[in-house]
């Protein structure tokens, strides 16, 4: 994968562009490049452990940085090297002498002792030295390049699309590039230039600044995350997000669930959003109030049409911790969810027959093409199980399934149809035999 990607990217260069000597004349291309991923974050790119504590260099209390954040340069300096959170940049340094830098990095603001290697700072310094870049002109030159985008995209299907994908959405880790390159253009520069820290991510700096500038407007083109697929996906999470993402269930419960509710003894069941927060949404005010289930915990009704970005706050939180053990697509795709997947259940089900609201009848057409492939026309389920006792014991847990399919299967999520069809469906499924 890595030849492909180099060998695209010899092509590339021979063919569009000069190499610029200036910088790479004056210091060493690879330590410049990998300063920049040292000056984006030197813990990820040295694989040194981050200490425990916040950078007492961190003066400012009017922002909320997660600790780790506050040991890298970045983060003082900036993006467009110009300081930020009220620390001075870093720009007065450049073309000076690469041994002066280095002293700072020893300072009483950057108490890095042995964190750094001599190594990493002499990168450091290089990348400072001769390494940034007028952000400001390159993300301006990049609105204007539009014109250039289309030979930018052959170099992105051929270098960075076998991890990335055609179309830039493919690692869970990041948002989706052409999101991260509309919404934080100088980071986003940042990274094609000196490639991203710890990663084998081919720079662009040898192509010169114009063609990372470019490949940026290219990158804004890209498609930004799919609404609907991200809310049905969302939504199976909710259901069961550790068989949703494969992979073994988590051992311990999680801490936020009570000891004493009837799941404590498997682990699992604990860290499901369902089983804190229902099937109805509505936690301690709905069907979960009592029963198994019961965990006194509130809904999230309340946090439908909530900024998404507000909603992976608390899903990273230290009441939920899923920040440890999802990845940023996924806590997307839950906030999503949570902000525009949620449905009136009360509007499809009688709470209190538990009885869809919807006419069988008219149901059975519709079970008959979409579902009968799978369940049959009894509606079986499991061995063991059939669609009938599941959707009348808990029609909202059918009613969630049917909307947004069945975790880790190829079971079709409904939710763009009619509800009405959709009620219809379920009073369809009650109304199947009990038994096989
Ligand atoms: C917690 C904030 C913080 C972090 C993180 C940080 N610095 Fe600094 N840096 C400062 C402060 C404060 C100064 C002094 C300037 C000022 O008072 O604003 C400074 C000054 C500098 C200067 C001198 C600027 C000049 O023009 O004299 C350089 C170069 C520098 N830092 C590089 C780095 C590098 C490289 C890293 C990462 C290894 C880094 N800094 C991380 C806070 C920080
Ligand atoms: C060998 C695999 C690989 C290749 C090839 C690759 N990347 Fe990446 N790239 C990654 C990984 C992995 C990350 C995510 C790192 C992380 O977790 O922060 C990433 C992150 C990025 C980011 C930062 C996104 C963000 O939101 O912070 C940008 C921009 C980017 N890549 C652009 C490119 C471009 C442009 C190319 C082609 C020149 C490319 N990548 C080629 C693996 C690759
Ligand atoms: C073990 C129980 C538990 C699990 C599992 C759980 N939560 Fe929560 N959740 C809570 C508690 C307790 C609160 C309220 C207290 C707080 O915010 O700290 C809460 C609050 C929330 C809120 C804010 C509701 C509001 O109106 O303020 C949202 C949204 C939320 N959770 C979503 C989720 C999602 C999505 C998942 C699954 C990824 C999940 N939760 C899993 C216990 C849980
Ligand atoms: C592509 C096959 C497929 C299709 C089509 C399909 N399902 Fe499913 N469905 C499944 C699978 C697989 C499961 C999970 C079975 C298991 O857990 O072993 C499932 C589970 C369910 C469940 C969950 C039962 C429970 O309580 O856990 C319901 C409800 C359900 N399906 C209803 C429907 C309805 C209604 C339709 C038509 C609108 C439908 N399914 C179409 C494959 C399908």
């Amino acid at each position: 994968m890595k030849r492909v990607a180099l060998a695209a990217l010899a092509a590339f260069m021979t063919s569009v562009a000069a190499v610029p000597a200036g910088a790479a004349a004056t210091a060493d291309a690879a330590s410049i490049v990998r300063g920049g991923r040292l000056y984006d974050n030197w813990s990820r790119e040295s694989k040194e452990r981050l200490p425990n504590h916040p950078n007492p260099a961190f003066k400012t209390k009017q922002v909320r940085v997660a600790a780790a954040d506050t040991w890298r340069c970045s983060e003082c300096h900036g993006w467009d090297y110009k300081g930020r959170h009220g620390v001075a940049g870093i720009r007065g340094r450049r073309n000076t002498d690469p041994a002066a830098i280095t002293a700072v990095l020893r300072d009483a603001n950057h108490d890095y002792t042995e964190l750094l290697h001599e190594s990493d700072r002499k990168d450091l310094a290089n990348f400072i030295a001769y390494g940034q870049v007028d952000m400001q002109s390159l993300v301006e030159t990049a609105r204007r390049a539009k014109s250039a985008v289309p030979i930018f995209g052959k170099l992105f299907a051929s270098a960075c699309a076998t991890c990335h994908g055609l179309d830039g959405d493919r690692l869970r880790e990041i948002p989706p590039l052409g999101d991260g390159a509309r919404q934080r253009p100088h980071e986003i520069l940042h990274v094609i230039l000196n490639g991203h820290p710890g990663g084998r991510m081919p720079a662009l700096r040898t192509l010169g600044e114009d063609a990372a500038a470019k490949m940026l407007a290219y990158l804004q083109t890209l498609p930004s995350v799919n609404l609907v697929a991200s809310i049905v996906n969302g939504g199976r999470l909710y259901d069961d997000w550790q068989i949703h993402a494969g992979g073994p269930g988590q051992a311990l419960p999680h801490p936020a669930y009570p000891p004493k509710a009837y799941y404590a003894n498997a682990p699992a069941m604990t860290w499901r959003c369902k089983e804190c927060h229902g099937f109805d949404y509505k936690g301690n005010q709905g069907e979960y109030a009592s029963g198994i289930h019961a965990t006194g915990i509130k809904g999230i009704r309340a946090m439908a049409g909530a900024d998404p970005e507000q909603i992976m706050g608390i899903l990273r939180n230290g009441t939920h911790l899923y920040g440890a053990v999802l990845k940023y697509r996924d806590l997307l795709d839950l906030a999503n969810f949570v902000s525009q997947g949620q449905t009136d259940m009360d509007a499809a089900i009688d709470p209190r027959t538990r009885l869809s609201r919807g006419d069988a009848d008219r149901g059975a057409a519709h079970y008959r093409a979409i579902c009968a492939g799978c369940h049959g026309l009894d509606g079986h389920f499991t061995a063991k199980r059939t669609l009938s006792r599941e959707a009348r014991a808990n029609p909202w847990e059918s009613l969630h399934k049917i909307l947004n399919g069945h975790p880790d299967e190829a079971m079709p999520a409904l939710r763009e149809l009619d509800r009405k069809v959709i009620a219809d469906i379920l009073a369809h499924i009650q109304g199947l035999p009990e038994r096989h």
